[in-house]
């Protein structure tokens, strides 16, 4: 369809990685890895030369988000889906009430919903909306996404619970750029592969005194069988050594202390101050072209992460992806595939450039426009 378009030379990004994560991975990143040469990779995570990469990611996340003191930074291998089933199985008391809007936000419910010593509700809108939780009577987790990639929607506050009730906030496709004060949540978790800039198959949970407490006490009642891989204790354990459970990928540890450090250069507050700027950048686009939408429709819930925009049905957007992509010229821009929209969703994590951005939406409405 696009096959006798010609891309400006000026319209061509710097970097083509748009997605939603996996994310751009800075080369240089790359290049500090490749200059450890024989003393970082292949060497072992229980030894100085890793454990003060580790060390140093943990204080570096710390500092970031001004976290108590009191606070842990636990990591292990998984990914957020890991965690959804070893918070439901070890830090969930009775009963879990899970907020959802979307793929992910569900699938933690589900997964949630399967163990059968737990009683777990959901409380859903439908996906394009929003939906910030609150506490519920009888139920000792809440659970919230803070970036529903699928959709695009964030949260627009957090809920606030008592001293017996453990918020559980997913900050997977969020967590770094979206607002969320870490101090008022029990449990703040990610993968590294979005905004954190690094590769997959890492989880890191920041666990408030709170969380710890209830991951012991849960750990006691031996009734309950957990796989050890799974066990708060002796993940909680390692995150003090500056360590986790088993082996993990040296590399995702040392590409994401690098983007840490790149962040805290100038902290949460300017991040988020860009990532609103890219924000209004895109939506604002969307909004002055009479062939796109912003899939969600309130204002106070459109990510600063992660931007869904409805395309007019008479060009097809995956035309436009495949073009893209062939050329080498834009990866990742595509709609969740179980949403089955005409929609392009479009990162705005940290790396990904305001002037990139700029000249994405002018090369998207460039190919549109030649064929309305
Ligand atoms: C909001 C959210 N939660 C959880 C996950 C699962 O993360 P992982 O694939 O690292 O397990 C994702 C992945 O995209 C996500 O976007």
């Amino acid at each position: 369809m696009f096959d006798t378009f010609e891309i400006p030379q000026n319209l061509i990004p710097s970097d083509p990685r748009f997605g939603s994560g996996p994310s751009l991975v800075p080369v240089e990143f790359l290049e500090s890895l490749a200059k450890t040469g024989m003393h970082f990779m292949g060497t072992s995570h229980r030894k100085p030369a890793v454990k003060n990469v580790v060390k140093e990611l943990q204080d570096g996340l710390m500092k970031y988000f001004q976290v108590p003191s009191d606070y842990l930074v636990v990591l292990g291998n998984g990914g957020a889906t890991l965690l959804f089933d070893m918070i439901a199985l070890g830090i969930v008391e009775k009963r879990a009430t899970h907020f959802t809007c979307g793929e992910f936000s569900e699938k933690w419910f589900k997964s949630s919903k399967l163990i059968p010593w737990i009683e777990t509700e959901q409380v859903s809108v439908a996906f394009g909306k929003g939906i910030n939780g609150k506490a519920v009577a009888g139920s000792d987790l809440i659970a919230v996404t803070l970036n529903e990639t699928s959709t695009g929607v964030q949260l627009s506050s957090l809920p606030t619970v008592d001293a017996n009730t453990i918020l559980a906030v997913d900050a997977t496709s969020g967590g770094g750029q979206c607002p969320c004060d870490i101090s008022k949540t029990d449990i703040y978790f990610f993968s590294p592969q979005k905004v954190f800039a690094s590769d997959g198959g890492l989880w890191v949970a920041i666990m408030s005194p709170k969380a710890l407490a209830r991951a012991k006490k849960i750990a006691a009642d031996k009734s309950r069988y957990v796989p050890d891989i799974m066990n708060w204790t002796n993940a909680i354990t390692n995150g003090e050594a500056n360590q986790t459970y088993n082996t993990p990928a040296l590399a995702t540890i040392f590409i994401m202390n690098e983007q840490v450090k790149r962040m805290n250069q100038i902290g949460y507050a300017e991040v988020q101050a860009l990532a609103q700027k890219k924000a209004d950048l895109l939506y604002g686009w969307a909004e002055s072209k009479p062939y796109l939408s912003c899939f969600i429709e309130e204002n106070e819930f459109r990510s600063i992460a992660v931007a869904t925009i409805d395309v007019d049905s008479k060009v097809n957007v995956d035309d436009v992806i495949k073009f893209l992509e062939k050329k080498k010229v834009v990866y990742g821009i595509d709609g969740y595939r179980k949403l089955g929209r005409n929609q392009f969703r479009i990162s705005m994590f940290h790396n990904i450039s305001y002037a990139d951005l700029e000249k994405l939406t002018v090369l998207l409405s460039a190919m549109i426009e030649s064929k309305l």
